[in-house]
């Protein structure tokens, strides 16, 4: 759908050398920013409610990092064996390493079998057993009877391409719904009247430089992680947490960055992901001795262990001379012992990408793998109907009016401080329904809404024109490269007083260096030189609260692996960081909201904590 009576040309605002800005504006109930997995489940369930919807992407919909999820979407079906969602739910709370709430771990769980019903019903292509049933592979940390039986086939899988499916079904459903999509707008800032309600959002059309403002009652934020802050990641390049950095500019908090999750099994050299469900095929890790060493690390389910295990193990293995390689850099994933028609059938998608980026026939030969930065667990504070939240008067759980966040842009907390492998896919559909239901219930659909602050882009574009006109020495692509290695070096799988805090400088550094960017093209038709410098502005504050949160938490937590405080320590730690910035002073502040030891209903009593052993 491409009509809306609501827009129009009214409005302009200054920037440099006397040029001004003329902006269209447009008027929405609800405007879904990012069109991956969370964002088009959103865009579904707010058009099915019938609000006046817009779904704002800076990418085609169908090329959202969403589209390159492979494994599987976690689900208790019980269609391999049995299963139950407190089961999923046990395992979910022990994975996070007890930092996840209970309360959204609940819902989670508990709503997981029947969104995977809809999609299945919206038309997911998923794999089948031979009864015809959705097919459902082994992932890492789910397991069964409360962690004590054995693995459990949780994941419902469509081959190793379950996200292209799941992707290209949810935009057939949101233009079956009439959403109106804008593709190719980047978003650049929100819009906050001065109660600190969001009232819009304003975007940069990237195919012909016009900037667009829109109005809405809700804006919900799907706009995913911020991967690429780091050197090699699994991570499209358009993940740059937009969303993220809007809210850190908006004087909002980010909660939990400091928990950044390694996936065991990126290519070596490439960084491309090669599933964990290769491991739940039955593939195994050996290190240069050809030891199968996760019976070392995890003796009851080994190289089924959660991520954040196995990457400690693979970096340890590296780290005391156990490598392979002519550097003994990294470490082998076997699959050449599977039935190829397995690999085939199961694993078509890893099968090209082993051989295209390694070069490696996996049906002979083993594939070369190393942790590779995947996902972040930290976010926008939300609760889980999606409600973005911050600390006021001493209530950690204050909602911002207006405003949602859905998906990896978000951290409500199911994931805690290590999320297990599956469990973003049915965040993304449990989370953007969840968000739809909730916006039909605060949003009247069609209510006339009230003027738009004074000077409402002035943010927004003052940015723009800044960085449009930057004439600084450094190239974004130079300092970015700065920011990556820096995440990379010191804010790693390991991590110590001494690294973060000379991480902290350095990463401190950079940021003041993006003053002196410098960009070539003036236009905005098309300016991948000042996208990329807007996005490196987004990296960079998301870059910095990841490493000042690390070198604030003294302890180890799921991800979060200090070598000086190798113990969870739930008395001082058992907290979300909250962290904020003063894009002036370039200064971060750290505060903290309680995790909630609490569940959503009496279906199900509190885990209590205990060691994370496997
Ligand atoms: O390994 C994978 O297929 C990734 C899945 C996930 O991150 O949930």
């Amino acid at each position: 759908m491409v009509t809306n009576a609501s827009a129009g040309h009214n409005g302009a605002a200054p920037g440099q050398n006397g040029k001004t800005y003329p902006i269209t504006d447009h008027t929405f109930d609800v405007v879904v920013v990012g069109a991956g997995g969370a964002g088009l489940r959103a865009t579904v369930g707010c058009s099915q409610a019938g609000l006046r919807t817009a779904c704002v992407t800076k990418v085609f919909p169908t090329r959202s990092h969403t589209v390159a999820a492979q494994g599987g979407v976690a689900a208790s079906l019980g269609n391999m064996g049995s299963d139950n969602w407190k089961w999923h739910m046990y395992d979910t709370v022990k994975g996070s390493d007890w930092l996840g709430d209970q309360d959204a771990i609940e819902y989670l769980c508990k709503n997981a079998p029947q969104a995977v019903y809809e999609l299945e019903h919206w038309g997911v292509p998923f794999s089948r057993t031979e009864d015809g049933r959705i097919y459902q592979r082994p992932f890492g940390g789910m397991t069964t009877d409360f962690g004590k039986g054995p693995p459990a086939q949780r994941t419902c899988a469509a081959a190793d391409r379950t996200g292209h499916a799941i992707l290209h079904t949810l935009y057939g459903q949101a233009l079956r719904n009439q959403t109106e999509f804008f593709i190719e707008f980047f978003a650049i800032d929100l819009i906050m009247d001065e109660d600190g309600r969001c009232v819009g959002v304003v975007c940069l059309k990237l195919d012909d430089g016009t900037i667009h403002r829109f109005r809405a009652q809700m804006v919900i934020l799907a706009t995913g992680g911020y991967g690429r802050a780091y050197f090699s990641a699994t991570s499209a390049h358009t993940c740059t947490g937009d969303g993220n950095a809007m809210v850190l500019r908006a004087g909002l908090p980010l909660q939990d960055m400091e928990f950044v999750q390694f996936h065991p099994t990126g290519i070596y050299g490439a960084g491309c992901l090669i599933t964990e469900g290769a491991r739940g095929e039955g593939g195994y890790l050996t290190n240069g001795e050809g030891e199968r060493f996760m019976e070392r690390y995890a003796p009851s389910v080994k190289d089924l262990a959660p991520r954040d295990m196995v990457s400690r193990a693979m970096t340890m293995e590296v780290r005391e001379g156990r490598g392979v390689g002519r550097n003994k850099d990294h470490i082998f994933l076997h699959l050449d012992h599977l039935d190829p028609a397995v690999l085939h059938e199961r694993l078509p998608g890893i099968s090209e990408s082993a051989r295209i980026f390694a070069g490696v026939d996996l049906t002979r030969e083993p594939i070369p793998v190393i942790p590779t930065v995947h996902y972040n667990m930290g976010g926008i504070p939300t609760n889980y109907h999606g409600e973005v939240l911050r600390k006021k008067d001493g209530d950690p759980d204050v909602i911002v009016p207006g405003l949602m966040a859905i998906g990896e842009a978000a951290c409500v907390s199911v994931h805690g401080a290590n999320r297990l492998g599956s469990n973003s896919l049915i965040d993304l559909v449990v989370f953007g329904r969840a968000a739809g239901l909730k916006a039909a219930q605060v949003v009247t659909p069609g209510t006339k809404q009230a003027d738009l602050p004074k000077g409402s882009a002035e943010m927004a574009l003052g940015r723009l024109d800044r960085f449009r006109n930057a004439s600084g020495a450094t190239p974004t692509a130079e300092i970015r490269l700065q920011m990556q290695k820096v995440m990379q070096a010191n804010c790693a799988v390991y991590r110590t007083g001494e690294t973060l805090e000379e991480g902290s400088k350095l990463i401190h550094e950079v940021w003041g260096g993006n003053e002196d960017i410098g960009i070539a093209d003036r236009s905005l038709i098309w300016n991948s030189d000042l996208v990329e410098a807007l996005e490196f502005d987004n990296l960079i504050v998301q870059a910095v609260v990841t490493m000042d949160g690390a070198n604030n938490r003294t302890e180890s937590r799921g991800a979060h692996a200090r070598e000086d405080y190798a113990e969870r320590d739930d008395k001082a730690w058992m907290k979300h960081t909250l962290a904020t910035i003063d894009p002036e002073s370039k200064e971060v502040s750290i505060d903290y909201r309680p995790v909630h030891s609490y569940t959503m209903s009496n279906d199900m009593q509190y885990i209590e904590p205990k060691a994370r052993v496997y």
